[in-house]
């Protein structure tokens, strides 16, 4: 493992404070460590009894546990239930006049909407998805900006049995269609634009788009939901507005009880090799740990207000907009819009205008809002926060004390959280009342969590070497299966040789106290502002064209996203060596990359070359042009290489 080696050298420890702890849902480290010990002495029983306390069955389970056909687990399987009636009818006779989500326009129009409408909307847009013959198993594809209207869909979707696929509103055409294709979905739910940064972005036209693409004939309704009356192509064969799909539905939908293991959602996710993988997510396990990570790791009050700045488009807003705080029955903010507009001090706004106690953000957008503005916080009233959250990669330290200081004045405690598409819910994670927090690291595992550090072949590591994380024991929220391709998730997450583990893909190690420090991914996944990016994706899309012959794609150290996408070319024809020729294809490329999966990306510097580092056996030397993109010298062995001389072109090739 003498590769994984971890440079960060942390030593600042903050302690809850007393008021803070006394507080906790989970107060002080014996507490969290007796449920550690509940946990270990009888897994079944500690998941079983917090099934029972979390979940309102329809029809309880008897069996908390399957693992004769591992890694195909499953949990509380003979229990009945449905997501949505445990998300909003369990709230409305406690708290239905309770404000459920603040949603915030683009604009700034504030809308306010309580558990009992939100409830009405989600039973008669459900009534509506039935008048098109949509049911249970059926899959629905969501393309939504950030809205009410998302939440909706996604609780009807969960209230009928149908399973949803959200994709996020900044993929493009050719993403959506591959998506929809996968899942052969019969029905796409989507705006005619969106609004954010004071412009209109349409969506419908994608969709038109995705559905021409290929065999897309599975579909036979488009559901649009008109947010910005912008001129919209029709075609009246399947699509219909939403309000005229309402329009007359009762308000009245009774939940259709499920089984537990019943796939609530799919979300595609990129994995090393091949197509996005549709991550199949279970109804009971699933909304368990979303419930319980808002209680253990957002120690979640009642008086909160609870802000998730994800798109519901990535798993953070599918469990911690769409389903757990919902679950929970707070009180949320969604937003529409983006953090710098009308300026950088949006967010802050937002949470002195909404009064957050929790607010919960990724280190991407930390870092960017530094960059335009480190003292702008200052201008806001920021005393209603009272925990901050982290999530999508690992937060620098720099990054985390100005978080930790500037937003959460020396008061909040920052909880960082590692989880994944796959794992469903928060992983390692602190219990903010219960341990100290450091800079940079996601601490302890959950309680019943059982995470380590492993060499290749599945041995624990020693002391603090670094290795691959895994997860020892199957947990309730994790992947029940990647959609249609059940080989492609054994070998993706629970290899050989590695003990019946679940293979997280990323390396980390542990340090003194036992917390986890995660490094970064093992496989070819790039980590761009918080989102997953295969480089095979990117590869792909660039030989698509029909200029290129072959590509390698790798990432780079970035300062605000994390990660930046460097891309290696080799054009079909002869290597462009003038300045104005090199942008001129580099900008193609990028636009094209953009037009084939998303904006998100699109490469941020694309070298041009005679031919790519490449084994005698042919294979791509990455790790050598990891070293050229990062502008590094070459110290690696390179007496394996086919033609060295390429190094020194690639390496001038900037432009
Ligand atoms: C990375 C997002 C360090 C990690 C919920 C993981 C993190 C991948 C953290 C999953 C964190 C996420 N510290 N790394 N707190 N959170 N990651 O599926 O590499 O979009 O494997 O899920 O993001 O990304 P995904």
């Amino acid at each position: 493992m003498s590769s994984i080696e971890s440079a960060l050298n942390e030593i600042r420890v903050f302690h809850p404070s007393e008021e803070f702890v006394k507080q906790a849902n989970v107060s002080g480290m014996d507490a969290y460590l007796a449920l550690c010990k509940e946990a270990e002495d009888d897994y079944q029983g500690f998941w079983g009894r917090l099934a029972n306390e979390n979940i309102a069955w329809k029809k309880p389970f008897t069996k908390v546990l399957d693992e004769s056909n591992a890694p195909f687990f499953k949990w509380f399987e003979d229990g009945e239930l449905n997501v949505s009636y445990n998300c909003l009818d369990r709230h409305l006779a406690t708290q239905p006049k309770k404000t459920a989500i603040i949603f915030e326009a683009d604009n700034g129009a504030v809308t306010n909407i309580s558990y009992h409408e939100l409830h009405a909307r989600v039973c008669q847009f459900a009534n509506g998805l039935k008048s098109r013959g949509i049911k249970m198993g059926d899959r629905v594809v969501v393309y939504m900006p950030m809205s009410i209207e998302a939440v909706v869909a996604m609780q009807a979707c969960a209230r009928i049995g149908a399973i949803h696929s959200v994709v996020f509103g900044g993929f493009s055409s050719k993403s959506l269609y591959e998506r929809i294709h996968d899942a052969k979905a019969c029905a796409v739910i989507t705006s005619d634009a969106q609004m954010r940064g004071g412009k209109v972005i349409p969506l419908k036209p994608a969709v038109d788009e995705a559905l021409t693409l290929g065999d897309c004939r599975s579909v036979h309704s488009v559901i649009v939901y008109q947010r910005a009356k912008c001129d919209t192509a029709w075609n009246a064969e399947h699509d219909i507005w939403w309000h005229d799909l309402i329009a007359g539905q009762s308000e009245v939908c009774d939940p259709q009880w499920v089984g537990a293991e019943h796939p609530l959602f799919i979300l595609y996710t990129s994995g090393s090799t091949g197509a996005p993988k549709g991550v199949q997510h279970s109804s009971g396990g699933y909304l368990l740990m979303v419930k319980l990570s808002l209680q253990w790791v957002f120690d979640y009050k009642p008086t909160d207000v609870f802000w998730c700045t994800a798109d519901v488009g990535w798993i953070t807003g599918h469990s911690y907009v769409a389903y757990g705080p919902l679950a929970m029955g707070a009180t949320q903010v969604i937003f529409e819009g983006v953090p710098t507009y009308p300026d950088a001090g949006r967010f802050w706004k937002m949470i002195q205008d909404h009064k957050v106690t929790t607010f919960y953000t990724a280190p991407t957008a930390i870092r960017s809002l530094i960059k335009l503005g480190e003292d702008l916080p200052d201008k806001y009233d920021l005393s209603s926060l009272r925990l901050l959250g982290s999530v999508g990669e690992p937060i620098n330290p720099d990054a985390w004390m100005w978080y930790y200081n500037k937003i959460g004045q020396a008061r909040c405690p920052i909880v960082d959280t590692w989880w994944q598409t796959e794992t469903g819910a928060n992983m390692i994670a602190p219990l903010p009342g219960a341990m100290p927090i450091k800079p940079g690291t996601c601490t302890l595992p959950l309680p019943g969590i059982k995470s380590g550090i492993v060499d290749e072949v599945g041995h624990d590591v020693l002391g603090q070497n670094g290795g691959f994380l895994v997860i020892k024991r199957p947990f309730p929220s994790q992947i029940r299966a990647i959609w249609g391709d059940p080989e492609r998730y054994k070998k993706s997450y629970f290899p050989e040789e590695m003990n019946g583990y679940y293979l997280a893909g990323d390396s980390a190690h542990l340090d003194e106290d036992g917390y986890t420090w995660i490094m970064g991914r093992i496989d070819d996944v790039l980590n761009v502002s918080g989102h997953r990016l295969g480089t095979m994706e990117i590869e792909s899309a660039l030989a698509a064209h029909e200029l290129v012959s072959e590509a390698a794609v790798v990432g780079r150290p970035h300062d605000i996203k994390g990660e930046a996408i460097s891309a290696f070319v080799v054009l079909k024809g002869a290597r462009p060596e003038d300045p104005a020729e090199i942008r001129k294809i580099a900008q193609i490329l990028r636009d094209w990359v953009g037009k084939q999966i998303g904006p998100i990306a699109k490469p941020d510097e694309i070298r041009f070359g005679d031919n790519l580092p490449k084994t005698r056996s042919g294979k791509i030397m990455r790790r050598l042009l990891r070293t050229i993109a990062k502008g590094d010298e070459i110290t690696q062995d390179v007496s394996t290489l086919e033609n060295p001389a390429i190094l020194e072109q690639l390496k001038n090739a900037v432009h």
